[in-house]
């Protein structure tokens, strides 16, 4: 399975912050934002992964996230000249998708929970159609919003109805098989000028292969869009990594429990951080 990372955007609800970078490069607590999208797809087993972004932030990502090769990884990347939205992704991911069903997660995306790594490798083994996440939010109309049934069937879709159907929203992670990108291809852009992912979802639920996991009452799906969700997704990651000692969203980490790299090459890694304290947890990671 292939993975994209769309961060594009202008970032504007977070300016002056995004003046200069991007959205995605900003910290959530102690790492880049782009660290959390990534290490959900590579606990999904993903290890090919293009990553999205404006032609001016295209190179730091590049900068910041090499070849991939260092965690196991194979990255590439690919401008999106302006936003059109979510779904052009696939077209201007169309090569590098060919005949592979393929992940697509938003850069500013942060999921967590006990579950979500079980989730994610059943939402990997998708080979056609479509897979979404859904999730309890309090204010249902901001997003795409899923009804489900009982059996977890779904029933309907629609982007930010003033009359959400559920209190589900449909998260920023989506599993399609190959054919997405004609799906993608074609679609006609929303009154907000967008190729939207819901018109795709609306295409996989309306051939009856549409299907949807419930991220549970004990996982987390953060926001970051504004000053406020952004300082909350930090202090949440502050909060379980001091009680705990353990990092979420740790690349490194994910990369050697999953098998992408061996110690020596997690001793590699530490080394780059010196004695900092990143270094040292990854230190203490090693046998
Ligand atoms: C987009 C999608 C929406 C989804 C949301 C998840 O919204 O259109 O269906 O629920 O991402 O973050 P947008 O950020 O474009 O408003």
């Amino acid at each position: 399975m292939r993975g994209i990372i769309l961060a594009g955007g202008a970032g504007t609800r977070l300016a002056p912050m995004t003046l200069a970078t991007s959205k995605q490069l900003l910290p959530v607590y102690d790492k880049p934002m782009l660290y959390y999208p990534l290490s959900t797809l590579m606990m999904a087993g993903i290890r090919d992964v293009m990553v999205i972004s404006t032609p001016r932030d295209l190179p730091v990502m590049q900068a910041l996230l090499g070849e991939g090769a260092q965690w196991g990884m194979r990255f590439s990347y690919a401008v999106q000249p302006e936003p059109k939205g979510i779904a052009q992704a696939f077209i201007i991911a169309k090569d590098f998708i060919g005949y592979q069903p393929v992940c697509l997660i938003l850069g500013d995306n942060i999921f967590y929970g006990a579950t979500l790594g079980a989730q994610l490798q059943k939402a990997a083994k998708i080979t056609s159609g479509g897979h979404v996440f859904a999730y309890r939010v309090r204010d249902a109309q901001r997003y795409g919003v899923i009804e489900l049934d009982a059996a977890g069937k779904v029933l309907s879709i629609e982007e930010k109805p003033k009359m959400p159907k559920s209190p589900l929203a449909v998260t920023g992670i989506y599993f399609y098989g190959p054919d997405v990108v004609q799906v993608a291809e074609g679609l006609t852009p929303s009154p907000r000028g967008e190729l939207e992912i819901t018109d795709v979802n609306t295409h996989y639920l309306r051939a009856g292969t549409l299907s949807a996991q419930l991220l549970g009452r004990g996982a987390a799906w953060l926001d970051t869009g504004t000053p406020d969700s952004l300082l909350a997704a930090s202090q949440f990651v502050q909060t379980i990594e001091a009680r705990q000692g353990l990092k979420i969203a740790c690349v490194e980490e994910v990369a050697y429990h999953r098998g992408f790299i061996d110690s020596a090459q997690l001793q590699d890694l530490a080394a780059r951080y010196g004695s900092n304290d990143y270094g040292a947890y990854l230190r203490q990671l090693l046998p």
